[in-house]
């Protein structure tokens, strides 16, 4: 018989004491209201696994949407709620004026299809909202009401899984019902550094057997990718997904060679380097890694693996964009580096590319010259900014026109290479280049006139 484990300290010790009130609150408001009130998913694995997590999730046996209005009015925030689906998110301000949200969901009996390959058996709502999720980690609970709080509901095993670090799934037909599975497997294998289990691999390679992944849509592909390549540590995922055939069955063209893999682990650290010193200007990685895992792809190739992902024609421009201008920039910075290499000229050469292309440089080039350089650029030289401005052209009687943007690029351009540091030196420049481009006018005027 199953030994009941209650996880009160547990809770106690690892959440937040906001938190634990929260969960309290929803086990007494359970009360009020009759139901049994459960904390599930991802919130209790990671809780037993160790790991921060505060995206709470809450099923109730009963109607979700009226517990979740309940609950709202108790938290002074309000409900968007899914009819469809029986569902709600209670959204409400934390003490420090953040927003905060709960997910609310309705267990019932009814409102399962089950495939008719399995066996019918009598489940508690609960245990049939467990069954229905990917793997077991994933398919626990921890009952809130008062009486139970803290009870741990482990249906299928998913303790012992936890200590062999295997990951399972709870039945033969879970990646036929839903095969993005297969790529959350995969992510919580190396997230976790855990197993795919013996048996759950053979179900995955059935089904890639029975080409699931290419029947799934280029959306849901695109949104698996991209929360895979937003772990820690993606080429982990990536190689198993490799291995797996996975990667070859999206498209041929994404498999990784060994220069792509080169790349690629240059480009992991560039990234963890990158996120150590911004953490507010987040590159998006699945960018960054379409940019390693195209490498040495032609316009068709990448064309065709931004349709498989159903790509946004913007995204596939900023793809390609990037792609077309990187090579470019290691071109010029070859030279530069050989040449007289004047800060200027290295914003000239960096300054229209994104980010991302940045980063896809720096894991790209060889010459560590080079990736000094651009790593230069993006601590310092890219902030740096002019302390004059349009403005200040017009005092000097300069009508608003192009010649603005000319005569501040090139002002900017002097200040990069340490010649005009203050702002009254930027002014006389700027007043200077102005005559400069006023006598130039002038010029062509007459010499127009002449003709
Ligand atoms: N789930 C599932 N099958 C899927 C997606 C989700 O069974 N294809 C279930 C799992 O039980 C999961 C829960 O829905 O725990 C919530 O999924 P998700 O929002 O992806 O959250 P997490 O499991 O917490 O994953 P992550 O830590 O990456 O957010």
């Amino acid at each position: 018989k199953r030994r009941e484990r209650n996880i009160t300290s547990l809770l106690r010790e690892r959440l937040p004491q906001r938190h634990v009130n929260l969960l309290e609150q929803a086990g007494a408001l359970g009360d009020t209201l009759g139901v049994p009130v459960y904390a599930v998913g991802g919130f209790v694995r990671d809780l037993l696994l160790g790991r921060t997590n505060l995206d709470l999730d809450i099923v109730v046996e009963s109607d979700g949407i009226a517990f979740a209005r309940e609950l709202a009015r108790a938290l002074k925030g309000r409900v968007r709620a899914h009819t469809k689906f029986k569902t709600a998110v209670v959204i409400f301000s934390n003490e420090s004026g953040e927003e905060e949200r709960i997910d609310v969901a309705t267990a019932r009996l009814e409102y399962y299809e089950y495939p008719a390959a399995l066996p019918t058996v009598e489940l508690s709502s609960i245990k049939m909202d467990l069954f229905r999720r990917d793997f077991t980690i994933n398919a626990q609970a921890v009952q809130l009401n008062k009486g139970h709080f803290g009870r741990l509901i482990d249906f299928f095993g998913a303790q012992r899984d936890m200590k062999d670090k295997v990951l399972r799934v709870l039945h033969s037909l879970s990646f036929v019902e839903d095969p993005t599975r297969i790529l959350r497997a995969i992510r919580f294998e190396k997230r976790f550094d855990f197993q795919i289990g013996q048996q759950t691999t053979r179900l995955i390679k059935n089904a890639l057997q029975l080409e699931l992944i290419e029947k799934l849509s280029g959306r849901r592909i695109f949104h698996e990718l991209e929360a895979v390549l937003k772990e820690t540590n993606p080429l982990n995922c990536l190689h198993r997904m490799d291995e797996l055939d996975v990667l070859r069955r999206i498209s041929p063209h994404l498999r990784i060679t060994p220069t792509k893999n080169q790349v690629l682990e240059e480009l992991e650290n560039v990234i963890k380097w990158y996120r150590l010193l911004y953490l507010d200007d987040s590159p998006e990685p699945w960018m960054l890694y379409l940019l390693g895992l195209l490498m040495g792809c032609a316009y068709p190739e990448v064309k065709e693996v931004a349709r498989r992902l159903s790509l946004s024609r913007r995204q596939e421009e900023d793809l390609q964009d990037v792609r077309e201008l990187s090579h470019k920039c290691l071109g010029l910075l070859q030279q530069w580096v050989a040449g007289e290499r004047t800060m200027s000229g290295l914003y000239c050469i960096l300054s229209p590319m994104r980010t991302e292309g940045l980063l896809y440089l720096m894991a790209r080039t060889k010459t560590d010259d080079i990736r000094r350089h651009i790593s230069y650029y993006l601590t310092h030289l890219r902030k740096i900014s002019l302390d004059i401005g349009g403005d200040d052209l017009r005092n000097m009687g300069a009508d608003p026109s192009p010649v603005y943007a000319r005569v501040l690029s090139r002002v900017l351009g002097a200040k990069l290479d340490g010649n005009v540091p203050t702002r009254k030196e930027q002014l006389e420049f700027a007043f200077s280049i102005l005559a400069e481009e006023t006598a130039k006018a002038h010029d062509q005027h007459r010499h127009r006139g002449r003709a």
